[in-house]
């Protein structure tokens, strides 16, 4: 083995690093080296970068905890986030897209009946989803739940409204039988990420955009199908194709039709504001059946 010059480093670690039983770690630990040397040699840091890169990452991780997540937060921007999410559900055709489920989501939201009210105190203007969740044949799902989350018409989650007694828009929907499903809420607005935080900083040394495009978040999970996260995002929102984590999928944007005062709602009740109906269909993927004894 020769010794360390810039021209052998690269080769000497990449070698040290192949002593690991485990092949998987081995795998991804010889890579990053491969990688990370890579990058270095391309941006040829000087030693008060590198410096501040470390900074950073220490700032980063001090930041995090089990309310917030900076460095989650950091492979969203990054477009890291949705590459994994890609990589880790390939659908076939036909199946609703997923998507991140980001930082916001609550476990436990209240059981609400087809049809309530999740945003009965929230401000914002009145919003119905109506559907269904199938499989990739149109077949009816039975026993699908619709876990739901996003902010209020004013741009908050319950996490961003310290002062609330919650739960604050969310809520988990059972579908009726034939899969249908009817949710009233209020319409979410677009919104910035969390701009207070080592991430924020560095967004501000550029000239990218820091806001997310009007959407709410969906986990729906069926008996023998794959669970699905995703979001579904207001058509014609002015974000929608600069959206900061790189969620929007095309197959997610949705028409928010906005009915006048006076109109009919889904629910069969006559609203006297305007309000917007939201119809989609969630296409679930069956998972394989075990193989035969
Ligand atoms: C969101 O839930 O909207 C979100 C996702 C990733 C980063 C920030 C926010
Ligand atoms: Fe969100």
């Amino acid at each position: 083995m020769p010794y360390v010059t810039e021209d052998t480093l690269t080769d000497i670690a990449l070698e040290r690093w192949k002593d690991i039983p485990d092949p998987r770690l081995k795998e991804v630990m010889t890579s990053l080296v491969k990688h990370l040397h890579a990058f270095v040699r391309d941006i040829e840091p000087t030693q008060a970068e590198w410096a501040t890169a470390i900074d950073f990452l220490t700032r980063t991780g001090k930041m995090s905890d089990d309310k917030r997540q900076e460095f989650i937060l950091f492979s969203d921007v990054l477009g890291v986030s949705m590459l994994v999410d890609a990589i880790n559900h390939r659908q076939s055709n036909g199946a609703t897209p997923s998507t991140v489920e980001g930082p916001f989501h609550i476990p436990d939201a209240p059981v609400m009946g087809n049809g309530a009210n999740m945003a009965a105190n929230a401000p914002g203007i009145a919003c119905f989803c109506i559907g269904k969740v199938q499989g990739l044949a149109g077949e009816s799902v039975t026993g699908a739940t619709l876990d739901l989350w996003q902010t209020d018409g004013e741009g908050f989650y319950e996490a961003q409204r310290p002062g609330i007694d919650g739960p604050w828009m969310r809520g988990i929907y059972r579908a009726q039988p034939d899969g249908s499903y009817l949710i009233r809420t209020v319409a979410p607005i677009a919104y910035t990420i969390p701009m207070d935080g080592t991430v924020g900083e560095l967004m501000n040394r550029t000239n990218m955009s820091h806001m997310r495009p009007a959407h709410i978040h969906f986990a729906v999970n069926a008996p023998g199908y794959h669970g699905l996260v995703t979001h579904l995002f207001q058509a014609g929102d002015e974000w929608i194709n600069d959206d900061a984590v790189y969620g929007v999928k095309e197959p997610l944007i949705v028409d928010f039709k906005k009915m006048p005062a006076g109109s009919k709602a889904p629910s069969g009740e006559l609203m006297n504001e305007p309000f917007y109906v939201v119809s989609y269909d969630f296409v679930l993927e069956r998972k394989a059946q075990a193989a035969a004894a």
